[in-house]
């Protein structure tokens, strides 16, 4: 099969790479089309992605992205949320687990975050009221509360997870978040097989850095779902370790959670784990079941022997040396 496979800015290249060698190792058979975009293309080209690329992501239905710098406070819009958007990949599916050999403060987290995709105030809908006021619209939907719900309830079923809980600022935000909890508990009537229960985001916070294991699976508005996805990374270990997926009806674009690392950029640094751990689950969409499961064994027992792990959790072995080390694990 074709995927596209997008590098973007930072660190990307290199974990790029690091799948591009696993995956010929693993003789998947998988042909990357490779498409630059990002702020460091922006700056050579003046275009925010090469031409093609829209075209080919639709025409192919996946693709394995990089991280994509965005300037803060003003240039231009975020490509993930572009893309995001262009495609509908209305869940983002962020799985969290411990891992073994990972320094964290908990070793048995096994949980699900998905995260609408779509609206909120990732909207990207703000204007200013006068020089000295601006306006962000937070826009909920009960069409997009409906659909993500039903797919966290059905992913729960599909993966034999036991409870699905909604996060949310209802107690606040009573119109916006109102409705989305309000369609959660409709959503979750249909399915009295799996528990149902909701949380406010604060306590949400305050709950998982306590004991994040009372937690199945996750289902929040883009902007909660965001920021918990960061907090939960960190309760196993990093950024280095968290894997997603963009899910729409005809896409799907698979990325790391992180971003591009500008401070290890360039430098052999990054981890190319949660680049890699997404590349299995684009495996696994595609049917390559054992593959993905060798691959997750192979980069799980070199992390648990500690000898060719990276920077961010405490090794000396470069980005090369690690894959390396994957690489003789398959
Ligand atoms: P970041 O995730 O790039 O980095 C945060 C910290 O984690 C840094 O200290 C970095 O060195 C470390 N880190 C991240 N990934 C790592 C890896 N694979 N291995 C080792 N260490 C790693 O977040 P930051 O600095 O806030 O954002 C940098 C840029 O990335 C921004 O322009 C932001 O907009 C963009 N970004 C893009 C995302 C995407 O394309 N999906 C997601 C998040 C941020």
């Amino acid at each position: 099969m074709k995927a596209v496979l997008i590098p973007g800015d930072g660190i990307g290249k290199e974990i790029a790479e690091s799948v591009i060698e696993i995956n010929e190792a693993l003789n998947t058979g998988i042909e990357w089309e490779v498409f630059q975009a990002g702020a460091e293309y922006h700056s050579s080209s003046g275009d925010l992605m090469e031409k093609g690329l829209l075209e080919r992501i639709n025409e192919l239905g996946v693709a394995l992205k990089g991280p994509t710098a965005t300037p803060i406070g003003s240039g231009f819009r975020s490509i993930n949320v572009y893309l995001r958007q262009a495609f509908s990949t209305y869940a983002n599916l962020r799985p969290v687990h411990s891992i073994a050999g990972v320094p964290s403060r908990y070793e048995n987290v096994d949980l699900v975050i998905v995260r609408e995709n779509t609206e909120d105030l990732y909207k990207g809908i703000e204007y200013m009221y006068d020089s000295r006021t601006a306006h962000g619209i937070k826009l909920i939907s009960e069409e997009a509360s409906e659909r993500i719900a039903r797919f966290a309830f059905e992913y729960a079923l599909k993966q034999g997870r036991k409870k699905v809980t909604a996060v949310h600022k209802a107690n606040i935000m009573k119109l916006t978040d109102g409705l989305f909890l309000n369609t959660f508990r409709k959503v979750a009537a249909e399915y009295p097989m799996i528990e149902s229960s909701d949380v406010i985001i604060d306590a949400l916070c305050m709950k998982l850095v306590t004991d994040p294991t009372q937690f199945d699976v996750l289902v929040a508005p883009n902007l909660y779902g965001d920021i918990i996805s960061d907090l939960c990374a960190g309760l196993v270990g990093g950024l280095g370790f968290a894997p997603s997926a963009n899910i729409g009806e005809n896409v799907t674009i698979y990325e790391a959670v992180h971003g591009s690392a500008p401070d290890i950029a360039g430098q052999d640094k990054a981890n190319p784990t949660a680049l890699l751990l997404s590349y299995a689950m684009l495996l696994k969409d595609h049917g390559m079941i054992d593959q993905a499961k060798k691959l997750e064994q192979a980069v799980y027992s070199v992390v648990e022997e500690g000898i060719y792990t990276t920077c961010d959790i405490g090794g000396t072995a470069g980005t090369k040396v690690f894959t390396q080390a994957v690489k003789e694990k398959l």
